[in-house]
């Protein structure tokens, strides 16, 4: 017999529903389905546990170094991303506000980028957000391959002979792998201008030797990811000014500021290497390399 206490006790393990619990659960003490839909549904308590027990060890943001840095956000970044997950921000026609902001961020990073406060996105330059440095610099390598084809075609180049007209593009040899990537899948020479124990960045000295009329553009790092370095691009434009004077097809330089873009701006001691430059027509940037960001983003301005 009971007592009154062993009764309550018995009724409230009745009123609860083990299958729906995630220890009581037939999942719990199976795998994580990993190949193929289960046969079975299973209650959504049990599928979100099953994917938080899942990825326990990797989600403490504050101890997250895989990406070079922290994850870890506001609390109010949180709550402002909760709210906007059911936005498609993709679909820019659909959520106008949302790409505005898009906008609004863009122009404030093309400003700390020396484009003067006057100039307005559109109607003096443009830029996107981008899925990390590494589209953002696919994007920069592409704008420079169409618009040496536009110039190659209207200096008279046969642009389909690849023999005397495959582009290229000139860049230090501790590039970061994407632009290996960009000469891969667009058909690209990559010229690299070799570094070594002590020429950690472009060096100036021999850069222009490896520019002719197919080049697509030279690129300048601001912030060398294997060395800690930076190029100097502020000598490299005035070699590029001076090789433009009497060049059939003056080159460009794009600079892949992954990792410097949102540093050297706040920081003394850096020389001019943004749009203060005159032949500086395109910047990328990672918004996640300095931590404090969950997403893998990046930008770009022309
Ligand atoms: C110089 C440079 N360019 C491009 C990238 C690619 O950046 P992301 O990781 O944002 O795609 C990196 C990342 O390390 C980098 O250091």
């Amino acid at each position: 017999m009971m007592n009154k206490n062993d009764q309550e006790t018995q009724q409230m393990i009745n009123n609860v529903d083990l299958e729906k619990t995630f220890l009581g659960s037939v999942e719990a003490g199976q795998s994580l389905p990993t190949n193929t839909l289960p046969d079975d549904p299973m209650a959504p308590d049990v599928a979100a546990q099953l994917v938080e027990h899942y990825r326990l060890n990797e989600a403490k943001a504050n101890q997250n170094l895989a990406t070079f840095c922290t994850t870890q956000m506001e609390p109010q970044a949180d709550e402002l991303m909760k709210n906007a997950l059911n936005t498609n921000a993709i679909d820019k026609s659909e959520y106008p506000k949302t790409a505005a902001m898009e906008n609004y961020c863009v122009s404030m990073i093309a400003h700390l980028w020396g484009i003067p406060d006057n100039e307005k996105i559109y109607d003096d330059f443009i830029g996107t957000s981008t899925v990390g440095s590494s589209e953002g610099c696919m994007l920069g390598g592409l704008a420079l391959l169409h618009s040496w084809k536009h110039r190659a075609k209207a200096a008279g180049f046969d642009i389909e002979d690849l023999h005397s007209h495959k582009p290229n593009l000139v860049i230090m040899s501790g590039y970061q792998v994407v632009w290996e990537k960009f000469c891969t899948y667009w058909n690209v020479e990559m010229r690299q201008v070799p570094i070594n124990g002590d020429q950690v960045s472009l060096d100036m000295d021999h850069v222009m030797d490896y520019v002719d009329e197919n080049t697509i553009g030279i690129i300048g790092i601001e912030g060398i990811t294997y060395t800690g370095s930076v190029d100097d691009i502020q000598t490299l434009d005035n070699l590029v000014t001076e090789y433009n004077k009497t060049a059939t097809m003056p080159v460009r330089i794009h600079v892949d500021a992954a990792f410097g873009g949102l540093f050297a701006p706040f920081v003394d001691g850096f020389n001019p290497w943004d749009f203060r430059l005159k032949n500086v027509v395109s910047i990328n940037v990672s918004g996640h390399k300095y931590g404090m960001v969950y997403p893998g983003l990046g930008g770009i301005v022309w």
